[in-house]
């Protein structure tokens, strides 16, 4: 698939010769096929709304600077994608938890932290890590008073559901960001903005102090792939409900008393421990061959020390293995061993 979009797209390569190749906005070619996907999906867009970037914690990180002074107060789905709590840290934002509990969003937290927020980032569609995918009665009834950034990276990884619609029908000042990252492939590090087009012209005034756009053939090749529906690939989403389905079965085999729902979607199980042991548990499975993200890593303030996240994106017989050797870190743990290794690093 991948070997065929981008011969494609070297064939279309020679008539971006007549440029310099500095695309700070993205190709034609990609902000239509991008807007044609929200078409697809129910939401007109015109391609003046698409800006393309490296991925999609590139646009977050973009959407930041942009928006993000200082001190702001940014309001955070809690627990969240850890590489966002760096962006916001890093552009030295204050963190506004609001809880998305085991039943899901608060429609009345979200408005009254969305009162006192310069900015809001929520991950509605099968969350990273819960795989949680926010109702559509909260999606309908949510009105946020600060400017919202949507992450809909997961969106089109539905496995027990249809994929939802795109929030901004629900909320058309919403600045969504999507990427190709996981219903295609990370290493093509294609990602975008929909957004009005004078933010958008903020946010690449933005972007020229650290990068002066995407690379061409990637571009052309994620274009070739959108317009063929290649986002949403049968036999890519049963593996990963076999994946999932193989998870949840180790689990109950080697640690029953661990608790993880089943998420609708998505590529994750959020996992909780009756004891806070997360950090210990994250230390020690390296000695046992298993790499593992603790809990505390998304959200702030040492939240989460009973949770870990379980990626099922490994083949089956990997994921037993590495279920078998977390039950046996836990003893270890409860014989009193500690770690040799630092954290693992999150995807
Ligand atoms: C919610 C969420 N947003 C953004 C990203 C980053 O995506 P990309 O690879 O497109 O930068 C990830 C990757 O795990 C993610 O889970």
């Amino acid at each position: 698939m991948l070997h065929a979009a981008f011969a494609a797209a070297l064939e279309q390569l020679p008539r971006h010769f007549e440029r310099h190749g500095y695309d700070r906005s993205g190709t034609a070619e990609l902000r239509e096929a991008v807007a044609h996907w929200y078409e697809r999906r129910g939401l007109p867009t015109p391609p003046d709304h698409i800006l393309i970037t490296n991925g999609a914690q590139h646009a977050l990180a973009l959407l930041a600077r942009t928006l993000v002074s200082p001190r702001d107060k940014v309001l955070i789905d809690h627990p969240t994608y850890p590489h966002a709590i760096s962006t916001f840290t890093a552009a030295r934002a204050r963190l506004l938890p609001v809880a998305v509990a085991p039943s899901g969003w608060d429609t009345a937290q979200l408005q009254a932290a969305g009162r006192i927020a310069s900015l809001a980032y929520l991950i509605p569609d099968f969350h990273n890590p819960t795989g949680l995918c926010m109702p559509a009665s909260v999606r309908q009834s949510l009105r946020l008073a600060c400017p919202t950034v949507i992450d809909e990276t997961m969106t089109d990884l539905a496995l027990d559901t249809a994929s939802p619609e795109p929030f901004a029908m629900h909320m058309p000042t919403a600045i969504s960001i999507g990427s190709v990252s996981k219903s295609i492939w990370g290493g093509l590090r294609i990602g975008w903005i929909r957004a009005t087009p004078s933010l958008l012209e903020r946010v690449q005034q933005t972007r020229y102090a650290t990068d002066l756009g995407t690379p061409v053939v990637e571009q052309l090749a994620t274009a070739v792939l959108l317009n063929e529906g290649r986002t949403q690939r049968p036999g890519a989403l049963q593996q990963l409900r076999s994946q999932r389905d193989t998870l949840r079965q180790a689990l109950t085999e080697h640690l029953p008393h661990v608790h993880a729902p089943q998420p609708a979607g998505g590529l994750t199980l959020w996992a909780t421990f009756p004891q806070p042991i997360s950090s210990r548990l994250a230390a020690i499975a390296p000695d046992h061959g298993v790499s593992i993200a603790a809990g505390p890593r998304f959200g702030i303030g040492g939240a989460f020390e009973r949770n870990i996240r379980l990626p099922y994106t490994l083949p089956p017989s990997q994921l037993t293995q590495a279920i078998r050797g977390l039950a046996q870190a836990e003893q270890a743990l409860t014989r009193g061993a500690t770690g040799a290794h630092g954290p693992a690093p999150v995807a």
